[in-house]
């Protein structure tokens, strides 16, 4: 490993002037992606065309959500409403934003999780072990404005144009999560209630070129802590589901997201909807970029299983207990990435066991 390398904060950084992986990104043996075992071809997780949901087949919409819901955690969306121009002007930012010089770029450097505007790299610098291959600029932002001050004002477009992006899938969310709603037989505003303030944030992702990318992860692992997320990402593959024991490569569709429960969701859901882990490989010689938003309820909101989807006499008691938002959030950033979600669970009761 040369001197060089070892000085820089950024994973970006390093992969332009090393031709192998340094040593604290190598993976333990039995822990590496194993692309060969990749589900390539076969299956993969359900398209849903989300121009219905406002005709007379929106009954069909909604059963195909909740088949997805609970099978993968995962769906893709086509006509979703938010303009082609929006994404193509967000993707474009982004990739300008990490093509700025390295001293541009480290203006924003953060590794504090409580920062609501920061660049970083890995997941959390402060707790892992094991570095990934990803830099990610991530934002909070919701309301706009309570946070559009502190985003970069480089490149000089990136306020303006991740606004835009931001309130257009603000509303899209809000559309899928009545819809989800609906989806458990709940009131269409039922979700939505239970996120107090509601929050939302973005993380731009960037995954250099990697020498060696069966070694590392852009991202091992994980579910996502929040709500729902919807990403973004480039022609460039990387993300991968988990399913029936393997995993799936989930090939880029232009001008479609990909939408998956994250953990809030299923605590909302006691368990009917899953929170699906996935990972983020890389490759040798494409840089890849993905922007998930990360919908959440607000740190003081309580969440904790829909009353009305929980039954005590019959077979559905409560998985989980209430917690506040902010609780699980400190969880999920102390734990590297380990799954959160079974220390919120209800203590099985030693009679019924
Ligand atoms: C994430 C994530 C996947 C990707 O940021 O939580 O899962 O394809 N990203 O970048
Ligand atoms: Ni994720």
């Amino acid at each position: 490993m040369d001197a060089s390398a070892t000085s820089k904060l950024l994973v970006s950084d390093i992969a332009s002037v090393t031709d192998h992986v340094p040593s604290n990104y190598v993976r333990p043996i039995s822990d590496r992606p194993n692309l060969s075992e990749v589900e390539t071809s076969g299956d993969s997780i359900p398209l849903i065309d989300l121009q219905e949901l406002n005709g007379p087949n929106r009954a069909d919409v909604i059963h195909q959500l909740a088949h997805a819901c609970s099978a993968y955690g995962f769906f893709q969306i086509k006509n979703h409403g938010v303009p082609e121009k929006t994404i193509e002007r967000m993707m474009t930012v982004t990739r300008e934003f990490f093509r700025q010089p390295e001293s541009e770029r480290v203006k924003h450097y953060s590794a504090d999780p409580k920062k609501t505007t920061r660049l970083s790299t890995s997941f959390n610098v402060g707790t892992e072990k094991v570095s990934n291959w990803r830099d990610f600029l991530r934002l909070h932002c919701f309301p706009v404005e309570d946070f559009i001050g502190e985003w970069p004002s480089n490149p000089a477009s990136f306020k303006e144009i991740t606004a835009e992006y931001a309130t257009s899938i603000r509303a899209l969310v809000l559309t899928l999560l009545e819809a989800i709603s609906e989806s458990l037989g709940l009131a269409k505003d039922r979700v939505s209630n239970t996120l107090g303030k509601h929050g939302q944030h973005m993380a731009l992702n960037y995954y250099p070129p990697c020498p060696q990318p069966d070694l590392t992860y852009g991202l091992p692992s994980h579910t996502d802590a929040n709500l729902i997320t919807v990403l973004l990402q480039d022609e460039v593959p990387g993300l991968q589901v988990f399913k029936d024991g393997k995993w799936i490569a989930v090939h880029p569709v232009p001008n479609t997201f990909i939408v998956n429960i994250g953990d809030q969701m299923q605590v909302i859901s006691n368990d009917k909807y899953k929170s699906v882990h996935h990972r983020a490989i890389v490759n040798t010689d494409k840089e890849r970029i993905s922007i998930p938003t990360f919908y959440c309820p607000s740190l003081d909101a309580v969440v904790g299983p829909a009353q009305e989807l929980i039954n005590e006499k019959e077979d559905s008691p409560a998985v989980y207990r209430s917690f506040t938002y902010a609780e699980y959030y400190e969880k999920f950033w102390d734990r590297a990435l380990a799954d959160c979600l079974d220390l919120f669970k209800v203590p099985n009761d030693p009679k019924i066991v």
